[in-house]
């Protein structure tokens, strides 16, 4: 069995709330950042670790946040993409509903990376209980320093709410998801211009998955060297499979990038 950062604690009775979240290293890296970290170094572990985009297109995660344009004045916005409607997929789902704080705290960190102030989650429509889930973790992150004003007397403030999506595939995609945010139907936009450059109400906007999201607590917490040592060439780090079909343990597992599929499928370790 390879690494496991992002479902170390999957398991833990109680992992959901805020206690034994934290009991379990939770909000490490929302303390690291806040407190000694300036949000250019945060950006630059993320570019060392070589993380790419979950959420379909691999993109490298650093170098789109590199992207984000910083008009003076305007404000940047972070939005997490989990619409996931991928027939057979529910990686995103099994992590926001085992361990929602770990998007939360997430989110936190990569928000103040990028300078945003106030992010949303966009999760698919069908997902109402997951999104109850979420809403209940952040309440408790709110409650307990970690969102809203001033987070951890560092000066740095941060809204963060769940929507929830048009209920179309097509919403997943980033401007799709960006128009239905507003509220109007789920249309891509023609690009450019990017979402970086004109993204949410005509600001500079990051979309990331919601697993792209989670990977920067380990990033943060360990330093991006270290998740660079995991994977195979330019795929570095974990990946959380989505296997179902005609397996013996279907679920959602955490592998190591580089693992083959026969290894997955029939070895020991994974659904055999
Ligand atoms: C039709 C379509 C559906 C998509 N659905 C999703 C989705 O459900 N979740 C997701 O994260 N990305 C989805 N994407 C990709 C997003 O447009 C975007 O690239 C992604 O959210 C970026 O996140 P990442 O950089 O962290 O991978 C979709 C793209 C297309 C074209």
């Amino acid at each position: 069995m390879g690494r496991r950062l992002l479902l170390e604690h999957d398991n833990v009775p109680g992992i959901e709330t805020f206690d034994v979240y934290r009991k379990n290293g939770g909000y490490r890296s929302v303390e690291k950042a806040l407190k000694s970290m300036s949000p250019e170094l945060v950006l630059e572990e993320v570019q060392k670790s070589g993380l790419r985009g979950r959420g379909g297109a691999g993109f490298p995660t650093g170098m789109k946040w590199s992207f984000l344009a910083k008009p003076e004045g305007v404000p940047r916005y972070l939005l997490c993409n989990a619409d996931e409607s991928e027939p057979g997929t529910f990686k995103d789902r099994y992590l926001m509903e085992k361990i929602p704080h770990l998007l939360i705290e997430g989110m936190i960190v990569s928000s103040f990376a990028l300078g945003a102030n106030t992010s949303y989650i966009y999760i698919r429509g069908e997902y109402m209980w997951v999104l109850e889930i979420l809403e209940k973790a952040i309440a408790e992150a709110y409650d307990k320093g970690f969102l809203g004003k001033n987070i951890l007397g560092s000066g740095y403030d941060l809204d963060l709410s769940v929507a929830p999506g048009g209920g179309a595939y097509i919403c997943g995609e980033e401007t799709a998801l960006i128009e239905s945010l507003e509220g109007k139907r789920g249309n891509p936009r023609m690009k450019p211009p990017f979402p970086a450059v004109k993204g949410l109400y005509g600001c500079p906007t990051v979309v990331n998955n919601v697993e792209s999201i989670a990977a920067v607590v380990p990033i943060v917490n360990d330093g991006g060297e270290e998740y660079a040592k995991i994977g195979l060439g330019k795929s570095t780090g974990t990946k959380l499979i989505s296997a179902c079909g005609n397996l013996a343990r279907p679920g959602v597992y955490e592998i190591e990038m580089g693992i083959t599929v026969e290894e997955f499928i029939y070895g020991d370790d994974y659904c055999r």
